[in-house]
């Protein structure tokens, strides 16, 4: 078996969808493995653009088993939301989707938890989604209070809701008293009614049902068989739990470091890492970025690059490429090359930064800081490098880009110590440079 995985190197939206998608037809199987309707993956293909968040991107290839394990937090109305934007369109989701029965699902109070927690942590927010991630990732952890998908089909499946949700109902309750009465929630309802949750729920555990499987079994089956598996990745490096700007960050492994402990695969089988990359920095949410452009030309760099969120619409902050950053992560999810995205957005600019060491405090820093406090003070040292014109969405070869743009991609390359071997020019499948 030949498992490659495609994983994010900045804080997400790299355009990972479109790589996954480039590379779903030399696959049997293609898995998410973490995150959940938190991620955005946007696809084009035929003039169409497709909006994708808990469903794997290889759902576009029927012959494709596309596997959502047992890592993700599923919420089901979104799942469900999903599908039917997507069946209505033509898109076939029958047994070619399945989902883990290992899975933890996001409940309404998630996302209330979500909401009030990140507004009345005494800091800075982190800026979530909203869409309950973090919560039900605690629940995870913390077991008692976890429901997973397989627990849809138990008998005592009603109680077991019943007796969560009394138990959040309380905790929320406690929570909004203690409030403060400056904080503003976002518009969601606090209050929920269990016995509408638990028919809701019995709803979507029928319609579920069909997708459902164990779905470790089934990768572990593959290896046997020597399948070729694609795993997607959903946010980006930095924004993993372990190794990102905490607490900036999403619930889960989002480096390559989650892909076996999500998926169950065993780590010998990933054969190839390809960690993908914009050719500048974007954020969103809260939390330190060094190189960001808080001015005129990140203006430009959002309006050209479409910079918003894909599930939250978001205004994306956008800055230069942060080598230091990139460096880190292409070396801590050990990947053996790179995609370089929306290079065709950095045109038209006379001269281009890129950071390759910090300044913290008077010393220089050629790593990444483990603590976020270090990173907020971090003050990047550039290298500048000459722009280019003209317009890239057309080029098919390498050798056709301008020398400033080659001279660009090389320097990036050589900073962060990795092959590029995909370069990005456009949001169509076709729009893409393949360097050997
Ligand atoms: P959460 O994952 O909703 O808990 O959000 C935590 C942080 O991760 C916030 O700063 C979000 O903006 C960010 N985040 C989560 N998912 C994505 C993504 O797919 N792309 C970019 N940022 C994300």
């Amino acid at each position: 078996m030949s498992g490659t995985a495609i994983i994010g190197l900045q804080w997400g939206d790299e355009a990972k969808g479109k790589v996954v998608d480039l590379l779903t037809d030399q696959n049997d199987v293609v898995v998410r493995y973490q995150g959940g309707a938190n991620a955005g993956h946007t696809v084009v293909f035929g003039g169409e653009k497709y909006k994708l968040s808990l469903i794997p991107s290889g759902i576009f290839r029927p012959d494709v088993q596309s596997i959502i394990a047992t890592g993700v937090v599923i919420d089901p109305k979104s799942l469900f939301d999903e599908i039917d934007s997507l069946t209505s369109r033509g898109i076939l989701i029958a047994k070619n989707l399945m989902i883990s029965d290992r899975a933890h699902l996001i409940f309404p109070w998630h996302k209330v938890e979500d909401a009030i927690l990140d507004r009345s942590n005494g800091r800075e927010a982190i800026g979530t989604t909203m869409r309950g991630i973090g919560p039900c990732y605690q629940d995870k952890v913390g077991r008692s209070l976890a429901i997973r998908v397989g627990d849809m089909y138990k008998s005592e499946f009603r109680n077991r809701v019943q007796h969560v949700a009394t138990i959040k109902k309380q905790y929320i309750d406690r929570l909004i008293c203690d409030l403060d009465k400056e904080i503003h929630l976002p518009e969601i309802s606090t209050d929920f009614n269990i016995e509408q949750i638990i028919a809701d729920y019995t709803g979507y555990a029928d319609r579920m049902r069909q997708y459902v499987n164990d779905t470790t079994n089934y990768l572990l089956d593959a290896v046997d068989a020597d399948k070729r598996v694609l795993f997607e990745g959903a946010q980006g490096s930095l924004l993993d739990i372990d190794h990102g700007t905490f607490p900036f960050v999403t619930s889960s492994n989002s480096s390559g470091t989650g892909i076996c402990a999500g998926s169950g695969i065993p780590p010998q089988f990933i054969k190839k890492i390809i960690g993908v990359m914009k050719a500048y920095t974007t954020r969103v949410g809260g939390g330190p970025f060094p190189t960001e452009l808080d001015n005129e030309i990140g203006d430009t760099i959002r309006k050209k690059g479409n910079e918003y969120g894909t599930v939250t619409k978001r205004p994306r902050r956008c800055g230069w490429f942060d080598a230091v950053a990139a460096r880190y992560a292409a070396r801590l999810s050990g990947v053996d090359s790179v995609g370089l995205m929306l290079l065709d957005v950095l045109s038209g600019h006379e001269i281009l930064r890129i950071c390759t060491s910090y300044n913290v405090n008077g010393r220089e820093f050629n790593h990444f800081p483990s603590q976020t406090e270090d990173l907020r003070l971090a003050m990047p040292n550039y290298e500048t490098l000459p722009g280019w014109e003209g317009d890239l969405t057309n080029i098919k070869n390498y050798n056709d880009l301008p020398s400033n743009a080659k001279y660009y991609i090389q320097r990036i390359s050589e900073l962060i110590g990795k092959k590029i071997e995909i370069i990005s020019v456009g949001a169509d499948r076709e729009q893409t440079i393949f360097c050997r």
